[in-house]
């Protein structure tokens, strides 16, 4: 079943969401948008786990819409989100004559899609782009809200453009070749979204668990449409990050720490995982949500295949990691907590010492065997 969210500002579309089973509307949506499009030319982005597998379809698809079609590849991974791969896509663009009314196409994961749209928002001082997310993560999160970018040396997403792509085209039977692992990872930032804002899609992800784990179509789609409804909602009422947008930071400010100190041996959804654990105790912890609730948000995690403990993480140096985040904020610590399950808040005043002692919540220790 097709399905179609629109992101709105002042009212206005700004783009819309479509989703669907199968990518047999992807040209036809595409002209809808995009208008007459014959003598135009659309690049494909993507990497090399991507491009193999379903760059063939989608090219198919484009080209009958599209004057003509290209396919751009690069390596798959994180370490390719540079501003060298940018340099190696505009060269491409470049030779290939694209010119300011062409677009670009991210076909992949939150990786393609950074980089994609951070590459259309310079190239020619901005050229259209359009979504085609691949991985969960991408689908329920990156793909949505504008925010593009690339990574400069260790720093992640440090050089980047709010920029909104034309349109955000899901095809759910892309999951099919997913990872597990990176469909879990994926799965992090699902659960978030029923933590911070639905309470009533949370409970749907209790209650559906073993269909989620099956993967059951009609579920996954459900999950990404609702996930997409949520983060739509806050990026509609703080698109550019001044507010209430924060608070898809859940999970993050500490997560963020684990993953830079744990040197990506973690992937995101798993850093997020540990953060939503040690955010939630704070949570209980200063009164806001029962013990219970902080048990069973742990056994969510874990029934989705996410760590709640971690072995080897240097507390001290992830409280390090995140107060140099902080920094970047003017100073102030804005930390995400639960007012309650379903609802999130922006606090002030988490203490280093309750950061300390959330950390300790999820630091995995043997148990002591006597020879
Ligand atoms: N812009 C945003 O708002 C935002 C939000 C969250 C995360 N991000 C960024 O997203 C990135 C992480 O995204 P990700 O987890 O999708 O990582 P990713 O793009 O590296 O994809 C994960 C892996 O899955 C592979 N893959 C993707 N789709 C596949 C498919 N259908 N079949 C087979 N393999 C497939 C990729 O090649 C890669 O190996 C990070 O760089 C992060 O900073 C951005
Ligand atoms: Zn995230």
């Amino acid at each position: 079943m097709k399905k179609t969210l629109a992101i709105k500002q002042n009212g206005k579309t700004i783009y819309p969401i479509c989703m669907e089973q199968g990518a047999e509307k992807l040209s036809e949506t595409f002209s809808a948008v995009m208008g007459d499009f014959t003598g135009r030319k659309v690049c494909i982005v993507t990497d090399s786990n991507v491009g193999p597998l379903h760059g063939e379809s989608v090219r198919d698809a484009l080209l009958r819409c599209a004057g003509s079609v290209e396919i751009f590849t690069f390596p798959a991974g994180e370490a390719s989100k540079t501003l060298d791969t940018v340099r190696e896509l505009y060269t491409f663009l470049i030779e290939h004559h694209f010119d300011r009314k062409d677009c670009l196409a991210a076909l992949g994961g939150g990786v393609v899609g950074d980089l994609t749209g951070y590459a259309a928002a310079t190239y020619l001082r901005g050229i259209d782009f359009i979504q085609i997310p691949t991985s969960l993560l991408a689908m329920v999160d990156s793909s949505v809200g504008g925010k593009t970018g690339v990574d400069f040396d260790a720093y992640k997403n440090m050089v980047g453009a709010f920029y909104m792509p034309r349109l955000v085209y899901m095809n759910i039977d892309f999951l099919d070749t997913l990872p597990e692992e990176h469909f879990f990872n994926g799965m992090a930032e699902v659960v978030k979204y029923g933590l911070i804002q639905d309470l009533d899609f949370y409970e749907y992800l209790l209650a559906k668990m073993a269909e989620i784990l099956a993967h059951d179509p009609e579920v996954v789609e459900e999950i990404v449409y609702r996930s997409c409804l949520c983060k739509k909602e806050v990026v509609e009422e703080d698109p550019t990050e001044k507010g209430r947008r924060a608070i898809l930071n859940f999970g993050h400010t500490l997560g963020h720490a684990i993953e830079k100190t744990m040197d990506l041996t973690l992937l995101h959804g798993q850093c997020v995982a540990l953060g939503m654990v040690c955010a939630a105790w704070i949570s209980w912890q200063k009164g806001h949500i029962e013990k219970e609730d902080f048990y069973e948000i742990r056994d969510v995690l874990v029934a989705f295949r996410l760590p709640i403990t971690v072995e080897g993480a240097d507390i001290e140096q992830i409280l390090a990691a995140s107060k140099l985040d902080k920094k970047m904020d003017k100073g102030t610590v804005r930390f995400i907590l639960l007012r309650q399950v379903g609802d999130a808040m922006i606090s002030t005043d988490v203490t280093e010492e309750e950061m300390r002692n959330a950390l300790l919540e999820i630091l995995y220790v043997e148990d002591e065997v006597a020879d």
